[in-house]
């Protein structure tokens, strides 16, 4: 008789995004007459960059002729992408990486979820409190972190580090010893950044401990402050500790467009066996490589007028960040993020639970937000607002919010 994975009933019954876009359909319907702000998923608002819809274009153009159809892309992605990723994101930044070393995806939400693959089972994680759930929940259904205490909102064999406003966001190094580290910087959903000397410290740490980072910088396009890296790359020893998640989503708008990539140095061996070439296996054998279509999309990011109104859409949300950031400072709220990232992190005010928050401001000024204690029991009495939605759209919820106080 089959048995289904009991890993899975151990997670929680839908995925934060989902019950919050559940709550906000059940008050919509409820309440038909009221025009709800969404500034919950950090999911882009602005359309596709013009180069990049050229590029969309020409390629499906291309699919439509016998010459130059398509069918399987390469499982790693193709070669005009891997090399303007080499050029663009690394070798400007000082960095270098054959193109053997860069892995292009439909998302950065699906390798870093798939990316615990690599890892032994009874593999140690060490997670950032609060966190982004999928890189828990991936490691739950892999059954790696043991048993959940309603109580603590923790799971036994998993190695929190809290980044709280005692640390300034910033976790400290951990006493347990994990082999797999997650850090996402600039941060889901704290919005913190780390300078490229706090990061050389974990670099240092994790090849000290001989443990793995799974370093997601989906963000770094946001990043203003020069003494913040891009790439943990940057860092010296990094590509024998670290594995570094990309994503085209918030930088260039492909949420609804799927394309990202992950860094698997040749140098990163584990037992005398490198994860580049397991990352490889595993990704010709469960992955048929990201639309060509797609790819080429992509490749247009890097052109120069895909660069340039690239960073037109960054500056475009980083005006909505500070609108936020400036308005609930002045509305008296305690506010973190929004320098370096499109996130921005604020106190409940009068020690209100993130929950009761999250329906108060729904209910009271109609504006959807997301509750830190979704993402681990030290968002606990915080709240997460993106600056992903329209100008309009943000002003007009910072003056709702504004209202209430
Ligand atoms: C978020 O809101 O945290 C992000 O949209 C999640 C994601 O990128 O998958």
């Amino acid at each position: 008789m089959s048995r289904v994975n009991e890993n899975f009933l151990k997670l929680p019954g839908s995925y934060l995004f989902s019950t919050i876009g559940k709550k906000v359909k059940e008050y919509q319907e409820a309440n038909p007459d009221k025009r709800i702000i969404r500034l919950g998923i950090g999911d882009v608002t602005l359309p596709l960059p013009p180069a990049v819809i050229t590029a969309l274009h020409a390629a499906t153009d291309e699919m439509s002729v016998q010459d130059t159809f398509r069918g399987y892309a390469p499982d790693l992605g193709y070669e005009f992408l891997r090399s303007a990723i080499a050029e663009c994101d690394f070798r400007r930044r000082g960095v270098e990486l054959s193109i053997d070393e860069i892995f292009v995806s439909d998302g950065a939400k699906s390798d870093s979820a798939n990316i615990q693959e690599l890892f032994s089972a009874d593999a140690r994680i060490a997670v950032c409190d609060p966190v982004y759930p999928v890189y828990v929940d991936s490691n739950v259904m892999a059954g790696r972190t043991g048993t959940y205490d309603i109580a603590s909102g923790r799971w036994s064999n998993v190695i929190y580090m809290p980044c709280t406003a005692q640390n300034d966001f910033v976790p400290e190094l951990p006493e347990q010893v994990p082999d797999v580290i997650y850090l996402c910087f600039p941060n889901n959903p704290t919005g913190a950044a780390l300078t490229k000397e706090q990061l050389q410290r974990w670099v240092d740490y994790a090849n000290e401990k001989k443990a793995v980072i799974i370093f997601d910088a989906a963000y770094e396009a946001y990043i203003s402050r020069e003494e913040v890296p891009h790439s943990i790359y940057e860092c010296a020893g990094a590509k024998t500790c670290a594995i570094e998640l990309r994503s085209f989503s918030k930088n260039a708008g492909f949420t609804g467009t799927r394309l990202a990539y992950t860094v698997v140095p040749k140098e990163l061996v584990l037992d005398g066996v490198a994860l580049n070439g397991l990352w490889a296996r595993r990704h010709g054998t469960k992955f048929n490589g990201a639309p060509y279509i797609i790819q080429k999309a992509g490749e247009a990011v890097y052109s120069e007028e895909g660069q340039k109104q690239v960073a037109e859409m960054v500056g475009y949300y980083m005006n909505n960040a500070k609108v936020i950031y400036d308005g609930l400072k002045a509305a008296g709220y305690t506010v973190s993020g929004g320098v370096d990232s499109p996130y921005i992190w604020l106190k409940t005010p009068k020690d209100m639970g993130s929950w009761d928050f999250f329906d108060y401001l729904l209910s009271q000024a109609n504006v959807v937000g997301t509750p830190g204690a979704g993402f681990g029991p030290s968002g606990e009495g915080y709240f997460r607002l993106t600056a992903f939605g329209s100008y309009e759209n943000t002003v007009e919820a910072i003056e709702r919010i504004g209202r209430l106080s």
